[in-house]
């Protein structure tokens, strides 16, 4: 789906038009992928509109930040308000939100620490990633996700995502919505750009953090809601084959938020429809998100928009 374009981007600090949130061909970031990032959704609400887990995103960005040693000249806090600052002056919510710091026009050895950082926080409207409500179809990628103490997974980082555009195409190219990768052992670990959740026998299995996935906001608030549904959860290491024998399986993740997958490499799992604890879990999620339900954890940051359709759902 092509980008909708608002009037302004954050950039360190101010509000700049759309169009002028340039960087130059020879910026660091452009040779060697050192950026990391954030993805983030802010809801229609009942009455106006609000951000799911600002201050998580924003710190994880911090996180993935320390990781590559890049110094963020704002406390979370800030880039909490940045964003809000954002939303409200472009006037666009529901919608996706992005923030990116990364190095950019300096000098271009390997060494990213004689580049300047660049924060920039742009804000546009979107819909729905992985298509279909009826349940995804997807494969195991021949692609491994990344190694232990190689890529660092925990890292939200623009180059770790060239390992996610092999699983999608790769997943694509074949007839499928998503790839899941194995870890390097041949663990199962997650799909391209969201976390894994199983159940099998009423229990709730998720892969660890240890098995190369990205610490998941959604997959954190699935784990809340599903502890306090009584649902018995379980993080460890998975083999692949329990993808097969699962009851239930589904994604989760900022873009695809709680969805249901329906078959793994043309097998399909259950009855083909979303189970009951998917189904749980599903319902809880959205009806927070959406307002419907209360926001018992404060997970929804308001901003003051008058709210439009979603686009693209
Ligand atoms: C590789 C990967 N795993 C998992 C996720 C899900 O994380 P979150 O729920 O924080 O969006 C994402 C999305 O950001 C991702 O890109």
């Amino acid at each position: 789906m092509p980008i909708h374009t608002t009037e302004n981007i954050w950039h360190n600090g101010n509000l700049i038009p759309w169009d002028k949130a340039q960087i130059h061909v020879m910026s660091h970031v452009v040779h060697y992928g050192s950026s990391v990032f954030e993805g983030i959704r802010c809801y229609k609400q009942p009455s106006g509109a609000g951000i799911f887990r600002l201050p998580e995103h924003m710190a994880r960005l911090i996180d993935s930040a320390k990781i590559y040693r890049m110094p963020l000249p704002y406390t979370a806090e800030q880039l909490s308000a940045a964003v809000v600052d954002v939303i409200e002056a472009n006037g666009v919510a529901p919608c996706y939100i992005r923030p990116i710091a990364f190095r950019g026009y300096g000098e271009l050895g390997v060494n990213p620490l004689t580049s300047p950082v660049e924060v920039y926080i742009a804000n546009y409207p979107w819909g729905k990633y992985v298509p279909g409500n009826q349940g995804a179809d997807v494969c195991v990628s021949s692609w491994n996700r990344l190694a232990a103490n190689t890529m660092p997974t925990l890292a939200k980082a623009g180059a770790n995502y060239m390992n996610s555009q092999l699983i999608r195409m790769e997943a694509e190219i074949n007839g499928y919505s998503e790839g899941i990768g194995l870890d390097t052992n041949g663990y199962l670990s997650e799909g391209s750009g969201e976390n894994l959740f199983l159940v099998r026998g009423g229990v709730l299995y998720t892969t660890p953090l240890a098995n190369s996935v990205l610490n998941g906001i959604t997959r954190s608030s699935v784990i809340t809601l599903a502890k306090q549904l009584g649902i018995e959860v379980v993080e460890q290491a998975l083999p692949r084959e329990m993808l097969y024998i699962c009851d239930e399986a589904f994604f989760t993740g900022t873009a695809v938020e709680v969805t249901h997958i329906r078959s793994v490499d043309r097998i399909q799992i259950g009855d083909g429809t979303m189970g009951p604890i998917s189904t749980a879990l599903h319902d809880e999620f959205f009806g927070i998100v959406n307002g419907l339900k209360p926001d018992r954890h404060n997970w929804l940051t308001p901003v003051n928009v008058k709210v439009a359709e979603p686009v693209g759902v």
